[in-house]
């Protein structure tokens, strides 16, 4: 009877309200969120106005995007197959515990989103949604109506009197996602693997030709993992955010096109945008070098793989990432200090680093007289252990050579 929808205020997802309030005779609530993707979001109220919509929830969700999502992923310098910094993945959770918390507010029994059936998305918003709410139901249109086709969607908005407004901006050709975090481009041209992209598609980035040729130094100061101030000036974490991407933008950082393996079972390319996420990833790297153990850094980067899955398929709020993420933040008390950064035409590049729980001591690394902080002749013996099993099976004629 009452239906809450993800509602970004596009044509594909005016389509699905009417669509929900035809054909499932529904009430529909809409849910729009500020991410971050830079694009206004109160004009999504007229339109569910226009529509009949009688509860509208609009939020600025930016800070909690980033505080308790972003952060805490980008605590395990996460990465899913060796390139993606899952932009798109970890948006979904947070907009699942909305749809949740909305539906538990208004006493609506379904949630609805605009996510194919050929996709990760919508296993992301389903799986979170039924693990915070069991009983709800979920509409997914797009894997039950037959608007399969573009124009299909046209004539359906054109005979509901669904507008069709442009801001005399041309539709962009690619399948779009944004956030503080990212944007991403699928379709279009992309569809043909060995095609490249158009340097008109990306947004948010200078190329690295047209960046500056002086390059721009920064400082990042971390508590518990998190960067809390840039240049020594203190920040919220979407702030540091913020300013990271334009910073990182200017200097032509973060651009990807990859070709990915979605849950569903299918290859995916894609081109993507993440200047701030580039330069966190980078920098949390330098400042756990010098404050981790190297056993707990090791551990962090074998599980790591195993948490981006997580994160990629939909399991956020899964009891196994719970159970990750509590180890990974414990991992993270003593990282605090400062990194100094170079960002120089698409690179980011490691020039200081710096703390007081710093773990490199100069007097036993150094290449100087140590003065007997470190004894050289305690190596001997460690390394003839460490042969000894070589040695025996060398010994009974297991010598590699021959
Ligand atoms: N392939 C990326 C992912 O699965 C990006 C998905 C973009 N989603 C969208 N609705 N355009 O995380
Ligand atoms: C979609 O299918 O809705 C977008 C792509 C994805 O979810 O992976």
């Amino acid at each position: 009877k009452k239906v809450v929808l993800a509602y970004s205020g596009g044509l594909d997802t005016s389509v699905i309200l009417k669509w929900l309030q035809d054909t499932y005779n529904c009430e529909v609530v809409t849910f729009t969120a500020d991410l971050g993707q830079g694009e206004e979001v109160e004009p999504a109220r007229a339109k569910a106005q226009a529509l009949g919509v009688k509860e509208i929830f609009i939020d600025d969700l930016r800070e909690e995007f980033v505080r308790d999502f972003v952060f805490p992923m980008f605590r395990a310098n996460t990465v899913y197959e060796g390139e993606y910094l899952l932009g798109t993945s970890i948006a979904r959770p947070l907009i699942a515990k909305r749809l949740i918390e909305i539906a538990n507010a208004t006493g609506a029994d379904a949630i609805s989103h605009g996510a194919t059936g050929k996709g990760n998305d919508q296993v992301r918003f389903e799986l979170g949604a039924y693990a915070l709410k069991p009983g709800v139901k979920v509409i997914a249109p797009w894997r039950e109506w037959d608007l399969l086709s573009r124009e299909k969607l046209m004539d359906y908005a054109a005979k509901h009197e669904i507008p069709i407004e442009r801001h005399g901006k041309k539709k962009s050709p690619y399948s779009m996602d944004a956030n503080l975090l990212h944007i991403s481009y699928e379709g279009g041209v992309l569809e043909d693997t060995w095609t490249e992209h158009e340097e008109d598609m990306w947004r948010w980035t200078k190329s690295p030709e047209m960046a500056p040729d002086v390059p721009t130094y920064i400082e990042l100061t971390y508590r518990n993992g998190d960067i809390v101030a840039i240049d020594g000036v203190e920040m919220t974490p979407a702030q540091v955010l913020t300013q990271l991407n334009k910073v990182g933008g200017e200097n032509g950082i973060g651009r990807l096109d990859i070709v990915e393996n979605r849950y569903v079972g299918m290859k995916s390319r894609g081109c993507y945008e993440t200047p701030g996420g580039t330069i966190m990833l980078k920098a949390h790297r330098a400042i756990e070098s010098i404050t981790l153990d190297r056993e707990v850094a090791h551990l962090k980067d074998e599980l790591m793989p195993k948490y981006a899955s997580l994160i990629y398929n939909g399991y956020w709020w899964s009891p196994e990432r719970l159970m990750l993420q509590q180890m990974i933040d414990a991992s993270q008390v003593n990282v605090n200090g400062v990194v100094r950064l170079k960002l120089y035409k698409g690179n980011v590049i490691i020039v200081g680093r710096k703390s007081d729980d710093s773990l490199f001591d100069a007097n036993i690394a150094t290449f100087e007289d140590d003065a007997g902080a470190y004894n050289q002749s305690d190596a001997a013996g460690f390394i003839k252990l460490n042969a000894l099993r070589m040695r025996i099976a060398a010994n009974k004629g297991r010598n590699t050579l021959v």
